[in-house]
C-alpha cells in the first residue's frame, strides 16, 4: 500500500495484494480517498448485498458540473437508472429487462454473436494484434448495438460513438475527451430512442418499463452501454491474459472445448471487470465489528470477496475446473446483473474464435497500462499479443 492507501498506483494493475491485506487486517476499511467504507470479506459482502433494507442502492453519482452541458437532456439520467433504484420501484422497472435478457432469450443471439466474433478474428493480422482494440471492444460494442437497434448504417454510427465513449472512459481525467464522449453518447441514444423499433426485445422492454417517456428510454439505452460495453470488453481482455499466463492452459482449452464455459466462469471470479458495487447505509449498522453511520457509502468489494480463502480453496489459483464457483462478479440479490448470460456468451464466443484461429497465441512482453479512472473497474487499456 502507498502510505496506508490501498488504492495507490499499483492497485490498478494488481489489486489483489491490497485486497488480501484488507481482508486480513481491516475487513471493513474507511478509505479517506474514496470517502467510502470498503467491505472485503466474502461473508460480509454477501450480507451487504442481501440486506437491501439496510443498504440502499440509491447512491447516485452526482453529475459533475463539468459534465452537465454534455448531459443536457438527461438531467435525471442516472437517478432513474435501475442500478440506483430500491424496491418496490426497482422490482417493477427491472422485470421486463430481465426477461428480455434471460438465458433463454440470449441463447437466440448466440449464432449472431459467434458470427461477429469469427469475422473479427478472421480479419486479424497474422503477426499479432491488440486483443482490446481489435476484438474485445468491437465485439462488446456490436453486441450492445444489436440489442438496442437494428443492424444497418445507424449501427455503424453507434459503434463509432461507442469507441468515443471508450476513449472518454479511458481518459476520464482529460475533461475535453470526457465531455466529447458523453455528448456523443447522448446524441447517439437520442437518435436511438426515435429510431429503435419497439418490437425488438430490449427496446420493447425499456418501453414496457418506462412507458412513453423517451428521455428515460434514451437514458436507459445509455445505461446499457455503460453497463455492457466496457465490462464485457474488460472480461474478454482479462480472460485472454489470465489464460495465456498459465502455461499449457491455452493448448488444453484447444484440445478440450468442454472446459471453456468453466474457464469463463473462473476468469470472472479470478479477475473480474467490476471489482466493487456501491451502497448507502440507511441507518447505523455494524459490519464485522465496524460501525457504519447512517448515510455513509459502502463499496462491497466483490473482487476481494472472490479471493477470500474462507470461501474458495486456493483462491489465487486459476482453476478452470472449479466447482462450485459461487463468485460475486455479477453481484447478488435483486440487482444481480441481468446481462450476465449475454456477457458469458459473448466472452465464450471471443475465446472460442481465438482458440480456433491461433494455437500459439502469446502475450507480448510489454508493460500494460490499466484503466485507472475508477477503483471498481478493472481491465487493461490494450493487450498486445503475438498470433
Ligand atoms: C463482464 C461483464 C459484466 C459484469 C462484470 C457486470 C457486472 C454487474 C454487477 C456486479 C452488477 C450489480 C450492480 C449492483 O449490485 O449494484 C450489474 C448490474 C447490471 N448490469 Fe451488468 N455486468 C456485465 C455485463 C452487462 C451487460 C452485457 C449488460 C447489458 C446487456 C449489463 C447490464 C446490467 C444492468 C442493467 C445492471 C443493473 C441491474 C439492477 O440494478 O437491477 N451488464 N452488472
Amino acid at each position: 500500500m502507498t502510505g496506508g492507501d490501498p488504492f495507490g498506483p499499483e492497485y490498478a494493475a494488481d489489486p489483489y495484494p491490497a485486497f488480501a491485506r484488507l481482508r486480513a487486517t481491516t475487513p471493513v476499511f474507511w478509505s479517506g480517498r474514496l470517502r467510502r467504507f470498503v467491505v472485503t470479506r466474502y461473508e460480509d459482502v454477501v450480507a451487504v448485498l442481501h440486506d437491501t433494507g439496510t443498504f440502499s442502492s440509491a447512491v447516485v453519482p452526482q453529475v459533475l458540473p463539468r459534465d452537465r452541458d454534455a448531459l443536457a437532456g438527461f438531467t435525471d439520467w442516472s437517478a432513474r437508472w435501475l442500478f440506483f433504484l430500491d424496491p418496490p420501484e426497482h422490482t417493477a422497472r427491472r422485470a421486463p429487462l430481465t426477461r428480455a435478457l434471460s438465458a433463454r432469450a440470449v441463447a437466440g443471439l448466440a449464432a449472431r454473436v459467434d458470427a461477429v466474433a469469427r469475422a473479427l478474428v478472421a480479419a486479424l493480422p497474422a503477426a499479432g494484434f491488440d486483443v482490446v482494440a481489435d476484438v474485445a471492444h468491437p465485439l462488446a460494442a456490436q453486441v450492445i448495438a444489436d440489442l438496442l437497434c437494428a443492424p444497418g448504417p445507424e449501427t455503424d454510427g453507434f459503434l463509432a460513438r461507442a469507441r468515443i465513449l471508450e476513449h472518454a472512459a479511458a481518459n476520464a481525467r482529460d475533461p475535453a475527451a470526457r465531455r466529447a464522449g458523453l455528448a456523443a453518447m447522448v446524441a447517439a441514444t437520442s437518435a436511438l430512442r426515435v429510431a429503435s423499433a419497439p418490437s425488438a426485445p430490449v427496446p420493447a422492454a425499456l418501453h414496457a418499463a418506462w412507458g412513453a417517456d423517451r428521455d428515460l428510454i434514451g437514458a436507459h439505452s445509455l445505461m446499457l452501454l455503460f453497463a455492457g460495453v466496457e465490462t464485457t470488453q474488460n472480461l474478454i481482455a482479462n480472460a485472454v491474459r489470465a489464460l495465456l499466463r498459465q502455461p499449457g492452459l491455452w493448448a488444453a482449452l484447444r484440445r478440450d472445448r468442454t472446459l471453456l464455459a468453466g474457464a469463463v466462469q473462473e476468469v470472472a471470479r479470478y479477475d473480474p471487470p467490476v471489482l466493487g458495487v456501491l451502497r448507502r447505509a440507511g441507518h447505523d449498522v455494524t459490519v464485522a465489528g465496524t460501525r457504519i453511520p447512517a448515510g455513509a457509502e459502502v463499496v462491497a468489494m466483490v473482487g476481494a470477496a472472490n479471493r477470500d480463502p474462507a470461501r474458495f480453496r486456493d483462491p489465487d489459483t486459476l482453476d478452470v475446473r472449479r466447482a462450485p464457483n459461487p463468485h460475486l462478479s455479477f453481484g447478488l440479490g435483486p440487482h444481480y446483473c441481468p446481462g450476465a448470460a449475454l456477457t458469458r456468451l459473448t466472452t465464450y464466443a471471443a475465446l472460442d474464435a481465438l482458440l480456433s484461429a491461433f494455437p500459439a497465441l502469446t502475450l507480448r512482453d510489454t508493460v500494460l497500462s490499466w484503466r485507472d479512472h475508477d477503483p471498481t473497474v478493472h481491465g487493461p487499456t490494450s493487450l498486445p499479443v503475438y498470433a
